[in-house]
């Protein structure tokens, strides 16, 4: 894998260059984190692109995000709402909120989105459903409960997007104890057995490394 990385991030930047204009305030985002200590582990600019056309092309206007770090993928998602869209996002960290507060703001986007503070399973009881997105991408260890919450609080319609759920391939690991492993195995098991989602899941490589995304439709059990 580490022979090739080299060539992923070559190609990433190559596409993200290709297909996305420049954008300072995203920028600013990355810096102001970085700056700000936090882990580089947000989406790839490519990725907020894919997150950003997920929420057009299902029209979203209320979108929930479990995980918020510096706004990256705040920012993403709240910019393809439609006027009067909403976005609630749940971080745990105070500092981390107090940074994406920060870009969110920067990003003229404080009216538009809404950080809520504290330990996601502790907020998610308190929201008001129903959303038309959900992207899961908090801790992975609780990635099922994370999907339940994120079944409570959609409708059919609703589009759920979990991030990180292929690890480095970690994923077929059916030994492994690591608890971010056996979270991410147990929401796949969880979304293969639910009747209300139809689902598939993306292998991507590219600056973040090798992972992949879940997508998956909110239906009317049958
Ligand atoms: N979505 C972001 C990246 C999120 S990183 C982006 O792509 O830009 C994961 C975030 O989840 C971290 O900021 C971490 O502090 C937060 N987190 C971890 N456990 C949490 C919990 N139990 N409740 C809420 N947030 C949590
Ligand atoms: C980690 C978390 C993420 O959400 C991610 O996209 C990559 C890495 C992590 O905790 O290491
Ligand atoms: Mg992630």
């Amino acid at each position: 894998m580490g022979g090739v990385q080299p060539l992923w991030n070559d190609v990433d930047a190559h596409l993200a260059a290709t297909l996305l204009p420049a954008d300072p305030v995203l920028e600013h985002i990355l810096a102001t984190s970085a700056e700000a200590g936090l882990p580089a582990i947000q989406v790839s600019p490519l990725q907020g692109r894919l997150l950003q056309l997920l929420v057009r092309l299902c029209g979203a206007r209320s979108i929930l995000e479990v995980g918020t770090l510096g706004g990256y993928s705040t920012t993403w998602l709240a910019r393809g709402l439609a006027p009067g869209g909403r976005v609630v996002t749940l971080e745990n960290d105070p500092h981390h909120a107090e940074v994406a507060r920060a870009n969110l703001a920067a990003a003229g986007l404080t009216d538009v989105v809404e950080v809520r503070l504290g330990a996601a399973l502790e907020t998610l009881p308190q929201l008001e459903a129903p959303f038309d997105l959900v992207f899961v991408d908090a801790d992975k260890q609780s990635g099922p409960d994370y999907l339940r919450w994120a079944l409570r609080l959609t409708v059919p319609g609703s589009v759920v997007v979990v991030d990180n759920v292929v690890r480095g391939g970690a994923v077929v690991d059916a030994a492994s104890t690591d608890p971010n492993i056996v979270g991410v195995r147990r929401l796949l098991d969880m979304v293969a057995t639910e009747p209300r989602l139809d689902a598939t899941a993306l292998q991507t490589v590219g600056a973040k490394g090798y992972d992949g995304f879940l997508l998956a439709l909110v239906v009317d059990p049958d």
